[in-house]
């Protein structure tokens, strides 16, 4: 049996940990604090700040697992080059997390390197040169830190804004330096695309070779994170391949086995690759509801271990909805649940987190219905459950 070194102990590193204890894997989970969701169901817990590259070689070095797994981007992911050099495996790879927690290096892959269509943009490494990326791009435009997540440090420049223009680019500039990660000065100017709708395109590469993709999902998002996802995606076939064909590109040059949660946008004018998670995504929850034959996470891991998957199959339509928190609380309490438990073709996750704070996702709602009914209802019925749950 392997050992896995999970790094990052959410929500999605929980239900990672679980399909990893059906399949009598050992999982070592990591976070920053005590008691994190997948520490809850691990075999063992480490508590580090991962972004301190000497912690992460010392936990390294004590576990020597045959898998190192990142849950989140916040990580020193320079050190996994090393990692990958002394003969561990990094999932997918060392590139992989270093590329995608960087949002230059991934666009320059993306954009320049493989010639995907994406929104068109600047780089900018001061206050000056973020005026001109805004001339250059048009408004709207999103500015967003190059090292964040969540939204965290994102804010839209428009024309019609009651606030003068270089008042704008000043606060942008400053609210992204701000929300920035790490001690990178430097963002990325996006003309804002106005789509249609957006998704999320969960792949699958795996050590045969064979890459496949879960069914489309759909998701709505408010203060940088998704609120709703559905599962399947309403969507044209003609832009569906379009999205497979990008997304076989970039995870084939990032290199190595797992889900990553490749996210378009879809317009007018066809898809637009924005960027991707090497790891299963949070829209992807939606799978919890029995979408699929194999769930994200059981996917996941499966590319992991290098137990080959001959298909991934739509079995029912579903949807998340999240449940977020009202306020800071060290002993937080979801009231309501009874009413979900008493609605058919429902169920819910309660993830166990400690504390909570404004806005943090304590658990989701999952709704389902057969193949061929509506996604809409689903959805609208996930949507309308999550507001019976408080956060006490
Ligand atoms: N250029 C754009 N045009 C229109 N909408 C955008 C653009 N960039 C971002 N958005 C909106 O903001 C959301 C978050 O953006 P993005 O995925 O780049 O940030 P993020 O911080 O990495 O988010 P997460 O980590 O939650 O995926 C997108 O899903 C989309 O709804
Ligand atoms: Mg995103």
């Amino acid at each position: 049996m392997s050992k896995i070194l999970l790094l990052g102990s959410g929500e999605l590193g929980k239900e990672f940990t679980i399909a990893a204890q059906r399949m009598g894997q050992t999982v070592i989970a990591v976070d920053s604090y005590e008691n994190a969701p997948a520490m809850q169901v691990a075999n063992g817990f480490e508590v580090i700040n991962m972004l301190d590259g000497n912690a992460l070689d010392a936990i390294v070095s004590k576990h020597k697992p045959d898998f190192i797994v990142p849950e989140i981007e916040a990580i020193r992911t320079e050190r996994f080059y090393d990692y990958e050099n002394q003969g561990y495996t990094v999932i997918p790879s060392a590139k992989a997390a270093n590329f995608t927690m960087n949002r230059k290096a991934i666009r320059n892959l993306a954009a320049k390197e493989l010639g995907l269509k994406t929104a068109n943009y600047r780089y900018a490494d001061s206050e000056e040169s973020l005026r001109k990326g805004v001339a250059e791009v048009g408004m709207p435009c999103v500015v967003k830190p190059l090292m964040s997540s969540s939204g965290k440090g994102q804010s839209t420049i428009k024309t019609d804004s009651s606030t003068p223009l270089t008042d704008q680019i000043s606060q942008a500039w400053n609210f992204a330096i701000e929300g920035s990660r790490g001690d990178v000065v430097e963002v990325i100017v996006e003309a804002f695309v106005e789509f249609n709708y957006e998704i999320t395109l969960l792949t699958l590469t795996q050590n045969n070779g064979n890459t496949l993709f879960c069914p489309p999902i759909g998701h709505r998002q408010e203060r940088g994170d998704y609120q709703e996802s559905w599962q399947p995606a309403p969507m044209e076939n003609t832009h569906l391949e379009a999205a497979k064909k990008m997304a076989k590109a970039v995870t084939e040059a990032l290199g190595g086995s797992g889900i990553w949660g490749v996210e378009f946008f879809v317009g007018d004018d066809g898809v637009y690759f924005s960027e991707l998670s090497p790891r299963p995504h949070d829209t992807g929850m939606v799978t919890l509801a029995g979408t699929q034959n194999f769930n994200e996470f059981e996917l996941h891991l499966r590319a992991v271990l290098g137990l080959p998957v001959s298909e991934i199959t739509l079995e029912r339509y579903g949807a998340s909805a999240v449940i977020l928190a009202g306020k800071h609380s060290d002993n937080p309490e979801l009231e309501g649940i009874e009413k979900i438990a008493s609605e058919p073709k429902s169920d819910f996750r309660i993830f166990g987190k400690p504390t909570s704070r404004p806005y943090r996702r304590m658990g989701v709602v999952l709704t389902f219905d057969k193949v061929g009914t509506s996604i809409e209802e689903v959805t609208q019925r996930a949507k309308d459950l999550s507001g019976l749950v408080k956060v006490k």
